[in-house]
């Protein structure tokens, strides 16, 4: 079938696009031919999660067509946070895309996607000032607000994005269902290196001598969830005294919350979440409990 579309679409091969309105009408246009748009949002620095999430979303039934969006979003960086020195390889990463077989990649800059600043922007439920919320005041603003951005402008059928940040994805959907967004957000489970460690494109802030350390949080999570059928204490108790063995992990928070991120259950399905600073690396892991 031929698709027309105002700006690039080759089939099978990949085009970048740099503003909202060189990709809206191909997108559309898409979709009006049939086509299913699966989205993966991305920040750049596309590792092996971000392969996962790509193959996920290449794997959509249907004519999909798989777009990848970077953009280092401002808005979700608080003060003194790592905005400025976040990882941008962009060849690499157009080079990841291609050999997964991304066809539409958006590539704004930050007056392309807030060219009046960010004046209105997407206010999160309670779960918002929690966790990652208490600890990064106005992160999960900053983060609907482009994910709907996004949402608006690329006009997905189905978006994916990573277990390892938990938090995000429970309050993404949660925003797709309260905002009545058309678009089914799936999680995707968290790659691991050899030794656990979460990947993540911070992880490049690790010194070597820092690896093994940072891999405690996993080990952490997989000890609180070995003794899951003795409850809730017996889980964070484990995962503390892990924790512990390593000072130079300075723990943020350690939690244990049903998997809406609401209160800790007695039984039945939970999430263990932790973050901790390491040096200049802040890390932050979960895992699936079955209390
Ligand atoms: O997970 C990320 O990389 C970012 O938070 C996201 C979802 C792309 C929004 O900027």
């Amino acid at each position: 079938m031929t698709v027309r579309t105002q700006g690039g679409y080759a089939a099978g091969q990949l085009t970048v696009h740099r503003s909202p309105a060189e990709i809206a009408p191909v997108t559309r246009a898409l979709r009006g031919a049939g086509r299913k748009v699966a989205l993966v949002p991305t920040m750049g620095a596309l590792h092996e999660g971000h392969r996962e999430l790509i193959r996920h979303a290449r794997r959509t039934p249907g004519a999909t067509v798989t777009a990848v969006s970077i953009f280092v979003n401002p808005l979700q960086f608080g003060a003194g946070e790592d905005l400025d020195r976040y990882p941008r390889p962009l060849e690499a990463d157009l080079q990841v895309c291609r050999e997964e077989g991304v066809e539409l990649v958006f590539l704004p800059g930050v007056t392309d996607m807030y060219p009046d600043g960010a004046d209105t922007t997407i206010v999160p439920g309670r779960v918002g000032d929690e966790l990652e919320g208490a600890v990064r005041p106005g992160h999960f603003a900053g983060v609907l607000t482009v994910v709907a951005k996004l949402f608006h402008i690329v006009a997905p059928e189905v978006a994916f994005f990573g277990e390892k940040d938990y938090q995000q994805l429970v309050m993404i959907k949660k925003m797709v269902r309260d905002l009545d967004f058309p678009v089914s957000v799936v999680g995707v489970p968290t790659v691991r290196e050899p030794g656990g460690l979460a990947l993540s494109s911070r992880n490049a802030y690790l010194a070597p001598e820092e690896r093994p350390v940072a891999a405690t949080l996993q080990r952490a999570l997989a000890a609180g969830a070995a003794v899951s059928a003795r409850g809730p204490e017996a889980v964070l108790g484990a995962a503390r005294a892990v924790l512990a063995e390593e000072p130079e992990l300075q723990v943020q928070y350690l939690e244990l919350r049903d998997p809406d991120l609401g209160r800790r259950p007695q039984t039945g399905r939970a999430r263990l979440l932790v973050a901790a600073r390491l040096g200049r690396t802040r890390l932050i892991d979960n895992i699936a409990v079955q209390l």
